[in-house]
């Protein structure tokens, strides 16, 4: 079968779900393109916390409201080290900006609601995608429908959301890109426990045995991460293993007790830095993972694939409704503005809080006089408030 559309989305993440409700409320036609299955997308457990800009877009576009109540408002976070805890009032150095703790997956699973009660096309499943002609007026993406039909959608443009393994990036020609790369030394162990919260608000942890990080999910479920080795076996995490690790990492000298609980489930994830410049290449833009990822400690990630598709969708909609290509032209460059700015936070957080292999004594008192000069200095913890509730989006 052989079809058209104005955009061609590919991948059902954050970004590419998002991106083409945004197309939708403009009027403008695209069809959503995911090699994974709905009940795949809708339990993959990823990011928790959501910036303010992104929780008013989701608002403004009509898919907020189980967001606002279920999802919890925080307005200040906790930096723990040397055995004790300092708040970053987020709310107050940022003129009452705030996050949003809401996990990734439900707010995927509003997106794919909002389009199929629309009734606009999404197609789950989907094998084979390749990308054709992206340096002519008549892109294609040719893939293979789940009921196993080969099909070619023409399109007048191709999103490229399909996520740091995907097909569009390596669409563009290698000698079109320039990749940077800094992979870390340490991932994380993320566990969900069945237990009522330890904390009113997030604590980051810095301890000479490694980075702990206590979040949340619901008041009955609690998220949970320990630095580890990147390339450890999550069967070499038992569940005592995590709780002596959590239970040693977060320890204050006041005396504070975690409330645990029953581990059902737990996963690694390594840990990366990367960016590809520009972000276009032809009639191809890309957004989110497909163009950068970031370490997971600033809680950049799903809020950068936001952001990219809020400057994209405007853009499309100038192309389309008034004819204008200047915003398109410079989709990339304002991007990566954004991108770059959250990947020095990313980078910084991470540099700031956890163990690297070849630290030395020296290092480590490094790290415990910056986490105590952002703790003191109003100026150092309105860049550390500031970054986290997000620059606000242009
Ligand atoms: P994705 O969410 O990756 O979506 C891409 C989609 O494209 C996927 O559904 C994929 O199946 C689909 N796809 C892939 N290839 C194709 C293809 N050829 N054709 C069609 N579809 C395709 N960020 C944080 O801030 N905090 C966290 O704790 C955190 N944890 C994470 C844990 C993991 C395991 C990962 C991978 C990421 C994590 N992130 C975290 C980052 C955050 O989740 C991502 O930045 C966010 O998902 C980016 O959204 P996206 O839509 O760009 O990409
Ligand atoms: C969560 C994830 C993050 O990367 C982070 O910085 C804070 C919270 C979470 O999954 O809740």
């Amino acid at each position: 079968m052989n079809y058209r559309t104005q955009v061609a989305i590919v991948g059902a993440g954050p970004a590419g779900l998002l991106l083409a409700h945004l197309l939708r409320l403009e009027g403008v036609e695209s069809v959503v393109l995911e090699t994974r299955t709905r009940e795949e997308i809708e339990a993959t457990l990823r990011a928790g916390v959501l910036e303010q800009g992104t929780v008013n877009i989701l608002n403004e576009t009509g898919v907020g409201e189980r967001m606002m109540r279920e999802g919890a408002v925080h307005h200040g976070i906790y930096l723990r080290f040397a055995g004790r805890t300092r708040r970053i009032d987020l709310a107050g150095l940022t003129g009452g900006r705030s996050i949003m703790v809401y996990a990734q997956h439900e707010v995927i699973k509003d997106l794919v609601k909002v389009r199929l009660d629309a009734g606009a096309p999404i197609e789950f499943g989907v094998k084979d995608v390749t990308l054709q002609d992206l340096d002519t007026d008549a892109p294609k993406v040719r893939y293979r429908h789940a009921g196993g039909e080969l099909r070619e959608l023409a399109c007048d443009f191709v999103a490229g959301c399909d996520g740091f393994h995907g097909v569009s990036r390596p669409a563009m020609p290698s000698r079109r890109r320039s990749e940077f790369t800094r992979t870390y030394p340490f991932g994380w162990l993320g566990v969900l426990v069945q237990a009522p919260p330890s904390t009113d608000e997030l604590i980051y942890a810095h301890h000479e045995r490694g980075f702990a990080l206590v979040s949340t999910r619901s008041p009955q479920i609690q998220r949970l991460y320990v630095q580890c080795d990147p390339e450890d076996r999550i069967e070499h995490w038992s569940d005592d293993r995590i709780w002596e690790e959590l239970r040693a990492r977060l320890a204050t000298v006041d005396g504070w007790q975690m409330k645990e609980g029953r581990i059902f489930q737990k996963g690694i994830v390594a840990m990366r830095s990367f960016v590809v410049e520009p972000m276009q290449y032809g009639r191809l833009y890309l957004a989110g993972d497909a163009a950068h990822i970031v370490p997971p400690t600033g809680a950049k990630g799903l809020n950068l694939a936001v952001a990219d598709v809020r400057v994209l969708a405007r853009a499309l909609k100038a192309h389309y409704q008034d004819k204008r290509g200047d915003l398109l032209a410079q989709y990339s460059a304002t991007a990566l503005r954004r991108v770059w700015r959250a990947e020095h936070f990313s980078w910084w957080m991470t540099s700031m809080l956890h163990r690297f292999h070849d630290d030395s004594p020296f290092q480590h008192r490094l790290q415990l006089a910056e986490l105590d000069y952002v703790t003191s200095s109003k100026a150092k913890a309105t860049t550390l408030a500031e970054n986290y509730v997000g620059l606000p989006l242009d």
